[in-house]
């Protein structure tokens, strides 16, 4: 693969970004948005509170004067678990909300404690009603909160319940991904009183109101590593426009052990492998370790190392459905429990193959970039919900990639 590609708007930012416009009144404008299915479902479900959402490319313009329903139905909260984002906004700013239970999900069991215990401690009533949440607080009122694990979403949604809170509210071993900084900045803009997002421990104390905002979603950390993982997949040499290094250290890290040049050039970075792929060892944990996301893919790349890999899943677990499909593929991979062992094969062969949740997806054509012969990958909705226009960026990589109709 060789040439550059541009990075979309990140998902797991413009997600909880547009969810809180519900906080203020007046009109927001969310810029380098991108274009995909889980971004829609948000559309959608602004709508239903009574957001008015207009969308000119990668700008959403939305006013957020008349929220006239408190209820995330389950038919959109089924299709997308961050809807459950609408939970602290809507309590702080009309003091209830019913959100469908966002139930299993092929990646583990995911359940959203955490988030309903931070919403108790902020002073919210909250009742489980017909596979429904029901939560109520006439004022939210400060409070100090040790979350059991770094939850990203449970962090994400006490911050906006938080905002408009009475007193000051610390979230203790919070979340320190990039994009709770990007939400923290965009609540700061609109008014809120946030600081230490991007550590452990996040102090927010509570405004009486907050006002509209403008803001450019950060870049997207997990498609740009998706094609860095591509580009040594495939012996290439690209650049990548909009990939901030700061924002991945332990990912490049690990590329670089595996013999995989990463350097900043200008405005760019250039990923380029000449050498063998080595073999390395990784385990996923809570930002600033290997992210969870970026497992999928790095174990595509390790079935075409020099020796024996061991990763690791500790965030989720049950994350390992992409096995089975790279075994199809030709790859030695052998699970126990928590723990993948996968030693390299001389080649991958192509064959057709399914997808069974977002990343597991593009792992799947990573290994195919690789593979000899053709492989056919069913279900790609998976990559429409997370990747903006995979297989054209890619095709002007090099790939030989094309999309068939369903
Ligand atoms: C977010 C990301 C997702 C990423 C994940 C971990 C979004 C929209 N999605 O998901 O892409 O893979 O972070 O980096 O940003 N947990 C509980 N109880 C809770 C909440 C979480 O037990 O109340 C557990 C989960 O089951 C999981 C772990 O904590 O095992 C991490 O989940 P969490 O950080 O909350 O992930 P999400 O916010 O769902």
């Amino acid at each position: 693969m060789q040439g550059t590609v541009q990075v979309s708007g990140a998902k797991n930012a413009a997600l909880p970004l547009l969810f809180a416009t519900l906080l203020a009144p007046g009109t927001h404008r969310l810029s380098n948005v991108p274009a995909l299915r889980d971004i829609d479902t948000a559309g959608k479900l602004l709508t239903i509170l009574g957001g008015r959402v207009e969308r000119d490319g990668d700008i959403f313009t939305i006013n957020s004067d008349d929220i006239r329903s408190d209820e995330a139905p389950y038919d959109l909260v089924r299709t997308m678990r961050a809807s459950v984002l609408v939970l602290g906004p809507l309590l702080a700013r009309v003091g209830h909300a019913r959100v469908s239970l966002p139930g299993g999900c092929a990646i583990g069991a995911r359940p959203i404690d955490l988030h309903l215990k931070g919403l108790e401690a902020l002073g919210a009533v909250i009742t489980l009603d017909h596979g429904y949440v029901e939560a109520r607080a006439d004022r939210l009122r400060g409070a100090r909160i040790c979350f059991d694990f770094p939850t990203v979403g449970g962090t994400e949604n006490l911050m906006m319940a938080a905002v408009l809170a009475e007193g000051t509210t610390v979230l203790e071993n919070a979340a320190r991904e990039p994009e709770i900084v990007d939400l923290a900045n965009a609540l700061v803009s609109m008014g809120a009183k946030i600081s230490g997002a991007g550590t452990a421990n996040v102090t927010i104390e509570g405004v009486s109101s907050l006002h509209s905002m403008q803001y450019r979603v950060m870049p997207d950390r997990i498609e740009a590593g998706t094609y860095m993982v591509a580009a040594a997949m495939t012996g290439g040499d690209i650049r990548i426009i909009d990939a901030r290094l700061a924002h991945m250290e332990a990912f490049v890290g690990k590329l670089r052990e595996a013999g995989v040049e990463v350097t900043e050039e200008g405005e760019t970075v250039r990923v380029r492998r000449v050498g063998p792929i080595r073999s390395i060892n990784i385990k996923t944990q809570p930002h600033p370790g290997f992210p969870t996301d970026m497992q999928a893919q790095f174990m595509a790349l390790m079935t075409r190392g020099d020796g024996t890999s061991v990763i690791s899943e500790t965030v989720f677990e049950n994350r390992f459905m992409h096995v089975c499909e790279l075994q199809r593929l030709g790859a030695d991979i052998v699970i126990n429990g928590h723990v993948a062992t996968v030693k390299s094969v001389a080649g991958l062969c192509g064959a057709p193959v399914m997808a069974t949740d977002l990343r597991a997806s593009a792992s799947l054509i990573i290994a195919a970039l690789a593979a000899e012969n053709t492989t056919e990958i069913s279900r790609i909705y998976h990559l429409d919900r997370g990747y903006e226009k995979l297989e054209e960026k890619l095709k002007s990589l090099g790939a030989m990639i094309d999309r068939q109709p369903d």
